[in-house]
């Protein structure tokens, strides 16, 4: 059998959804996906903290709640969100990291993707015990220009502080302080995990093992996406 990353790459015209808590992978995850199928990576954390960089009136009102570790408002995600995936790049279909976060989101989101003609997304679980989480957070460095994602012990940049792609500076996110992830993880339970019933109910939910390897979790996930395009 050809292996999976040797196979031609067909349109996915899908949205894709990571789900899972804080640090489990998804932005590792989801960046490298939307790459191999040429659709736009949609990351809700990284619209958000670009609000916050150029201290716009959205960045300015969510950047407390971030700090503190809670989500911001659904009226102003939706917006953000709505106004994005209008645009011409998705049409064939994105790949969503961090969104949607609560059931009110995943039902809007069931909306907009009915009025845009696209089928209903697929989501992928990304499981692991918190024990993990809190390492790969404080470890976490992510590039300031092209937001590459590094880990201090796991996945080191060749030059310490430096991004090996762009050579843009490697920062330490304000949210991954030890006091914020305790926070995140708990609305993480609360707002976000509901989801997962959701989703499974509606038979739109695959579990990934996400304490392997990063390349261990991407071959997984890829062997997932390939079967819900009938390419096995
Ligand atoms: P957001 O930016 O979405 O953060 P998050 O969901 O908390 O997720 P992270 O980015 O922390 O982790 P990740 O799962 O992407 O892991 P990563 O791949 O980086 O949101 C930030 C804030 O914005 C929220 O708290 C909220 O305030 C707000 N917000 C965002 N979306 C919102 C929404 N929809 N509604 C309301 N509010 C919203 O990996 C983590 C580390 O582990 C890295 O160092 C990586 O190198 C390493 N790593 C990854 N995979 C592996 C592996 N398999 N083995 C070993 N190390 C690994």
């Amino acid at each position: 059998m050809v292996p999976l990353d040797e196979r031609p790459v067909v349109k996915l015209d899908r949205a894709v959804i990571f789900l899972g808590p804080p640090g489990s992978g998804k932005g590792t995850q989801a960046k490298a996906l939307a790459e191999k199928y040429g659709i736009p990576h949609l990351s809700t954390g990284d619209m958000l903290r670009e609000h916050v960089g150029k201290g716009t009136p959205l960045g300015l009102m969510a950047k407390p709640l971030m700090e503190h570790g809670e989500l911001v408002p659904d009226s102003v995600v939706l917006r953000m969100v709505a106004e994005r995936i209008e645009r011409p790049d998705c049409f064939h279909g994105f790949v969503f990291d961090g969104f949607p976060r609560t059931v009110t989101q995943a039902k809007y989101l069931g909306e907009l993707l009915r009025r845009s003609g696209l089928r209903q997304p697929f989501v992928i679980h990304m499981i692991i015990g918190t024990s993990v989480l809190m390492k790969r957070m404080t470890g976490r460095r992510t590039c300031k220009v092209c937001g590459e994602i590094y880990n201090i012990y796991e996945r080191r940049p060749k030059v310490e502080g430096i991004c090996d792609i762009d050579g843009g500076e490697l920062i330490h996110r304000p949210d991954d302080r030890e006091e914020v992830v305790g926070p995140r993880l708990h609305a993480y339970e609360k707002q976000t995990a509901p989801l997962v019933t959701y989703y499974r109910r509606l038979g739109f939910l695959c579990d990934i093992d996400a304490r392997k390897s990063v390349e261990e979790v991407r071959q997984d996930i890829l062997q997932a996406v390939a079967g819900i395009r009938g390419e096995r």
